[in-house]
């Protein structure tokens, strides 16, 4: 079995989860199900990254411990993924011993490798992005005050510091984006970072002086390492690197990390050039992802726009949160909240068009069929062809899942709910009971048959829904896999169904 490794950001322990973790944990996790629905071997991994100056500034202003503060928030995030109803296959703390050690591990190996020095560090750092800037980038605000390029306060900074050298895995990395053009998707974001490295590495200041809630630096303990060295080696050290390597084995490379846009130089410069200098292998692909956005806004406390994903859970239902935010906006680009839209496209889609489709079939089969899958009689030529636009496309939807084009994999699946609810009322099983049985039972299977292989193709972006789907038609566990979207699974009459149940109801909007 093919295996393949997919993780998320790791997310700061610095506030409770947002409607941005909650986007990339749903977005992973739709493609962590597809690629099992594939009958590949996932692991999917996502986690906290709890060292820091940023969680350590926090911690003291509440007048918790960082690593008090860092057991509630995490708590947070692993309720928020299991409410969010998210695959993962574990949860990975910075804050854990499993992972200390391979931060030592993986420094020891950059040093004994020649790239990293001890030298005078001064400039910028912004410690909400945790991140040094050069004079360059930053932005001059009105009263003559720098901001990060995140239009974050920074402050000088003139300390000894540990130093990687960036400098010499230029060219390496520029090899890197040429050899594999898809290394960074989408493609914006690689011509972005192509772009940077072309323009010249500096080396990085990788250690900061007298920050309590960190790793330290092995051998030094005047120094901990800087928490992007420290959060990027998660990736690995869930993998039980080095102590153990059949995980780490079997998942490494990575096949994919998902991260959000802000976070892409992180990613897809200094994580590579830390694995070179270790003698690891890099991973297969990063996709960054866009930001959610409340009406065209940023989400931002002082604007008091956040929207919190468990409410929004409570609210609506996961499956309709999923729904929104995988189907509304291309995946790669910034999208939009708010609770119309979501409304809106959840009862427009989900429970009319689909619900009303399996609700209308599913009764007639209940009333007319004896509960039971309706018998197929000779199928006529719209029957083949409303079957046979699910072969034809069946490559071309998973082809965009493949490439992470997830809203189109869902348009896609939505043109054959379209089709079939057009078959439907074209057919008119409902007027076929007294004028002709047999065919009454026939329009009724080919709907059956097409709602078993919707309901298959719809499992990664709605779990729950399309689980019940498949439940009504007793399709088992095992043959949900997309493999079975084929005439040599297709439905048996005579065996019976699930008394069925409404499964989107429609939301009203309060005013
Ligand atoms: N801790 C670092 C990541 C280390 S990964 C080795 C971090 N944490 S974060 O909590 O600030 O962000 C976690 C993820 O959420 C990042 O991928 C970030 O881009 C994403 N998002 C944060 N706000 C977001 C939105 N408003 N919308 C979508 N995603 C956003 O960065």
């Amino acid at each position: 079995m093919e295996n393949f490794f997919i993780s998320t950001a790791i997310s700061y322990t610095n506030g409770p989860p947002h409607m941005g973790h909650a986007y990339e944990v749903i977005a992973a996790d739709v493609i962590a199900r597809f690629k099992r629905l594939e009958g590949k071997n996932v692991f999917f991994l996502t986690g906290t990254d709890e060292h820091g100056l940023k969680v350590q500034k926090k911690a003291i202003g509440l007048g918790l411990s960082a690593q008090d503060l860092a057991d509630q928030m995490s708590k947070n995030f692993v309720e928020m993924g299991k409410a969010l109803n998210c695959s993962s296959d574990d949860f990975i703390r910075t804050s854990e011993e499993r992972h200390k050690v391979a931060v030592k591990e993986i420094w020891l190996k950059m040093k004994k490798n020649g790239d990293i020095y001890l030298d005078d560090y001064s400039g910028w750092y912004s410690i909400i992005d945790e991140a040094f800037y050069q004079e360059s980038e930053l932005i001059k605000g009105e009263s003559g005050i720098f901001f990060s390029p995140n239009n974050n306060p920074v402050e000088w900074l003139e300390e000894q510091s540990y130093f990687f050298r960036l400098s010499s895995y230029e060219g390496k990395l520029l090899d890197l984006y040429e050899k594999n053009e898809i290394f960074v998707q989408p493609k914006s974001r690689m011509n972005e970072v192509r772009n940077f490295v072309e323009g010249g590495l500096k080396d990085i200041s990788i250690s900061r002086k007298g920050l309590e809630w960190g790793i330290k630096v092995p051998d030094d303990e005047g120094h901990s390492v800087y928490v992007w060295v420290d959060a990027l080696t998660n990736y690995i050290s869930a993998l039980e690197w080095p102590n153990d390597k059949s995980l780490f084995n079997d998942f490494w490379p990575g096949n994919l990390h998902l991260i959000g846009k802000d976070i892409i130089r992180f990613h897809a410069v200094f994580w590579p050039a830390f694995l070179m200098s270790a003698g690891l292998e890099i991973p297969k692909q990063i996709f960054a992802h866009g930001f959610i956005l409340n009406k065209g806004e940023k989400m931002s406390k002082s604007l008091g726009n956040i929207e919190d994903p468990m409410s929004l859970i409570k609210n609506f239902g996961v499956d309709q949160l999923r729904y929104f935010l995988m189907r509304e906006t291309p995946f790669g680009n910034d999208g939009n909240y708010s609770d119309e839209l979501l409304i809106n496209r959840v009862n427009a889609d989900l429970s009319n068009d689909l619900g009303n489709l399996s609700q209308r079939c599913l009764t007639m089969v209940k009333k007319n069929c004896n509960q039971s899958i309706p018998q197929k009689n000779e199928l006529n030529n719209f029957d083949l062809e409303l079957l046979k636009s699910v072969d034809q496309k069946k490559d071309i939807i998973i082809n965009l899942m493949s490439n992470f084009h997830i809203n189109s994999y869902i348009s896609e699946v939505f043109e054959l709910i379209s089709n079939t609810n057009k078959y439907f009322s074209d057919q008119k099983p409902w007027d076929l009971k007294t004028l002709d049985n047999d065919r009454m039972n026939t329009v009724l299977w080919v709907t059956c048959e097409m709602l078993r292989r919707i309901g298959i193709l719809l499992q990664p972006v709605i779990p729950s829904g399309s689980s019940k789907l498949l439940d009504f038609l007793l399709i088992s566990e095992e043959h949900r896999l997309i493999k079975f979207i084929s005439d040599d699974y297709s439905l048996n009459s005579g065996k019976p169904i699930k008394e069925p149940e409404i499964i989107f109801p429609k939301i009203e909007l309060k005013k």
